[in-house]
């Protein structure tokens, strides 16, 4: 047989094929997402999550320490709020001594050069586990945009490098970046949590943090997962607005949105695997039914693939140590 083509010859050897690898994973694509707990001394795993845990500080700053000697160096910040801390205003989430701004602090402190990014929405400090406050049954938007300035000026203040708001209400990154330039926190950036999906993949996120809605869901703030055309509004306005890096979530599902975003801008892109994506990859495997680390790596390289320039994946520290091999 006669061929002028054959694309076989550039898969023939490992070698051959790393040579022309379109996309490799390393470990500056990755963004740990790290969940913080009262106490000391407390490691708590997350039963829908296994192998993930809810940590106290402390054990959290040796945690951080360790992820610095990988090559990891960005952490994502989400705390557990107690529930008496709880109310519908969410004001413990912009306490200067809360346990997010503590953390931020100890954090700074015994790893200066991780890249701090915090979590910015109500919700795990809300009593209705809404990400804005609630009046007559809906989440009202100006007045939760003014609650996620206080917010974000406060992990400013506390020594975040860039504050992540997930919370999905209009003009919120606008807001955010005045309050900042307002009070001189010019280093500070914005990761936009921009495309984000009302997405049953949170599930088990939600079970870490005892932060699930009170009542009804996030359908009218978080996107209808049937739109795509509007990730693209969103981001755009995002970035107008003053947003550094723009994010969609969750990630696998959403492959051809992430590829739309990077298209159609001019910033970083990022990704979150969500904890639903993680859950799934774990259950999988101790069923026997996949294989863990293989499912591991495709996962995060197609979603590099699909544009991502960061990746938040509950999976980065396996990801560091498969990617060695
Ligand atoms: C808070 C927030 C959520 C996640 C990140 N920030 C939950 C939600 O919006 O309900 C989900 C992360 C994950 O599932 O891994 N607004």
């Amino acid at each position: 047989m006669y061929l002028q083509r054959r694309n076989r010859i550039l898969r023939q050897s490992p070698a051959i094929r790393n040579l022309v690898a379109e996309t490799k994973l390393t470990p500056d694509d990755f963004i740990v997402p790290l969940f913080i707990d009262e106490g000391s001394n407390i490691k708590t795993e997350i039963a829908s999550m296994p192998g993930y845990y809810r940590n106290s500080l402390d054990i959290t700053v040796s945690e951080v320490k360790e992820l610095w000697s990988m090559g990891l160096k960005s952490v994502l910040l989400f705390i557990k709020c107690k529930d008496e801390l709880k109310d519908n205003t969410g004001k413990e989430a912009w306490n200067k001594n809360g346990l997010m701004q503590r953390s931020i602090k100890a954090i700074k402190d015994a790893v200066p050069e991780m890249v701090i990014m915090t979590d910015v929405a109500l919700d795990p400090f809300s009593s209705y586990g809404h990400d804005g406050i609630v009046k007559d049954d809906e989440i009202i938007n100006d007045e939760t945009v003014e609650a996620l300035v206080k917010m974000s000026i406060s992990h400013a203040e506390a020594g975040a490098d860039f504050v992540a708001p997930s919370d999905m209400m209009d003009g919120r990154i606008g807001a955010i970046r005045k309050g900042l330039e307002e009070n001189n926190f010019t280093k500070v950036g914005i990761m936009s949590y921009s495309a984000k999906y009302a997405s049953c993949f949170y599930g088990p996120f939600r079970d870490a943090l005892d932060s699930a809605p009170g009542f009804g869901d996030k359908k009218t703030y978080q996107m209808n997962y049937a739109n795509r055309i509007e990730a693209i509004k969103e981001t755009l306005m995002d970035i107008e607005e003053g947003a550094d890096i723009v994010m969609v979530k969750p990630a696998m599902a959403y492959l051809d949105i992430i590829r739309e975003v990077k298209n159609s801008v001019q910033v970083p892109v990022s990704a979150y695997h969500v904890s639903g994506e993680y859950a799934m990859i774990k259950a999988a495997a101790k069923m026997g039914w996949l294989d863990e680390n293989k499912a591991v790596i495709e996962s995060l390289t197609s979603i590099k693939r699909a544009g991502a320039d960061l990746i938040a994946t509950y999976f980065a520290k396996d990801a560091v140590k498969l990617i060695a091999q």
